[in-house]
C-alpha cells in the first residue's frame, strides 16, 4: 500500500505517535524540504504526479491550497483525508474509506467528533481572517482578532512564548502592526528533560522549523525580536519590559508556569494573556501549571475560548 502523508509538523508527528507508525508510511510529503522525517523519505509534491496513492493523509492546515495543489497534480480527491479544516471537517473530506481501512474505524470516528467547528458568523469589518489563507481554528483566531481591537490605547509590546513554526506570530503581528513582537523559542524543540515521555514524533516535528521560516511569514519581519533559547533565561536583560498582549504556547507544565511568572507580572491594566492549551487533555501540564500559579498567587479573571485547543484568556485588570 502506497502512504503519504503531506506534512512534517506536529499533526503529522502526532500521527505517528498515535494511530499510524512511520514504518507504514511510503514517504512525507512537504513544499520546502527533502531530508528524512522519522526515518521515511520527504518527497516534493510534485514526486507524486503519477504514483499510485492509496492514501494520502493531509497534516497541514492550510487545506485549500493543499487540495488545489494536490489536484493539479492528479491526486484522486477520494483518496485523500484532511486531519484539519479551516472550520468542519465534514466540509472538506469527500470519502473515508480509505482512510477506515488504513486508519481504522476509530480513528475516523474520532476525527469526525473532534474536529467539528461551529460556524459562526463573520463580524468585523475588516474580515482579515477569513476563507482560504486562514489556520483552522477559527474561534482562536477570530477571538486574537478582537482582542486585539480591545487593545486600541492600552501601551506594550507583544510577545509569544512558544512560536514554533510562526503560525500564530504571524497573525499577532499582522493585527499589530505597530508592536514590537518578541518571539520566545529555542527554535530547535523542546528541552528533552521536560519533555521526557512525550512521543518521538511530537519531539521531533518540533525540532523542524528554522528563525527563517518564521521571519519570512511575518508581514512586518522588522518588528520582530527573536529572543532565542531557552525560557526564562531567554528573557534576560528584558525585566523593564511592559506587554500589552503575550501568547503563551509551550505545550509543557514548567515551561508554561514559568512563562505565568514571568508575565502576568508585566501585562499592563487592560492587556490579555492567552494561555493556549489549557483545556487541551492531550498536555494536562498547562493546566496544572495555571492551577500551582493561582494556589500561590489568587484567583486570576480569565475566559474560557471554545477554540480547538481550550485556550483560556487572563485579562490583567490592575497591575
Ligand atoms: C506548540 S509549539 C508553539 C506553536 C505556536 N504558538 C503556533 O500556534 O503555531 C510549542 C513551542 O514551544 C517551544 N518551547 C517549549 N518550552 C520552551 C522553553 N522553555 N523555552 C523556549 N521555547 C520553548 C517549543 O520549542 C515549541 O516550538
Amino acid at each position: 500500500m502506497n502512504i503519504y502523508v503531506y506534512g512534517t509538523g506536529c499533526v503529522a508527528g502526532d500521527l505517528a505517535d498515535t494511530a499510524l507508525p512511520p514504518e507504514r508510511i511510503t514517504a512525507f510529503v512537504d513544499r520546502s524540504d527533502g531530508g528524512s522525517f522519522l526515518g521515511r523519505p520527504v518527497i516534493r509534491p510534485e514526486a507524486l504526479s503519477g504514483q499510485r496513492v492509496d492514501l494520502l493523509i493531509v497534516s497541514s492546515r492550510a487545506s485549500y491550497e493543499t487540495e488545489r495543489e494536490l489536484l493539479g497534480l492528479g491526486i484522486d480527491p477520494d483518496r485523500i483525508l484532511y486531519l484539519k479544516n479551516h472550520c468542519s471537517i465534514t466540509d472538506r473530506n469527500r470519502n473515508y474509506e480509505a482512510a477506515r481501512s488504513v486508519l481504522g474505524e476509530r480513528f475516523v470516528d474520532r476525527l469526525l467528533g473532534s474536529e467539528r467547528l461551529i460556524r459562526v458568523p463573520l463580524w468585523t469589518e475588516t474580515e482579515a481572517v477569513s476563507g482560504p489563507g486562514a489556520d483552522s481554528d477559527y474561534v482562536r483566531l477570530k477571538t486574537l482578532e478582537a482582542l486585539c481591537l480591545r487593545l486600541q490605547g492600552i501601551p506594550g509590546a507583544v510577545a509569544e512564548l512558544g512560536v514554533y513554526r510562526g503560525a500564530f506570530a504571524r497573525w499577532l503581528n499582522s493585527f499589530l502592526p505597530e508592536r514590537r513582537l518578541y518571539l520566545f523559542d529555542t527554535f530547535s524543540g523542546f528541552d528533552e528533560t521536560e519533555a521526557k515521555g512525550y512521543g518521538e514524533g511530537f519531539l521531533s516535528a518540533h525540532r523542524r522549523t528554522a528563525i527563517r521560516q518564521v521571519l519570512g511569514l511575518l508581514p512586518h519581519p522588522e518588528l520582530a525580536v527573536i529572543r532565542e533559547g531557552l525560557f526564562p533565561e531567554s528573557a534576560a536583560g528584558m525585566e523593564d519590559e511592559r506587554f500589552a498582549l503575550v501568547s503563551l504556547d509551550v505545550d509543557l507544565e514548567e515551561s508554561s508556569y514559568a512563562g505565568l511568572c514571568w508575565f502576568l507580572p508585566r501585562i499592563v491594566a487592560g492587556g490579555f494573556l492567552l494561555l493556549h492549551d489549557w483545556n487541551n487533555p492531550k498536555l494536562p501540564g498547562v493546566k496544572r501549571a495555571l492551577d500551582r500559579y493561582e494556589r500561590e498567587s489568587g484567583r486570576l479573571p480569565s475566559v474560557p475560548l471554545c477554540d480547538v485547543n481550550g485556550t483560556l484568556v487572563i485579562c490583567k485588570t490592575e497591575v
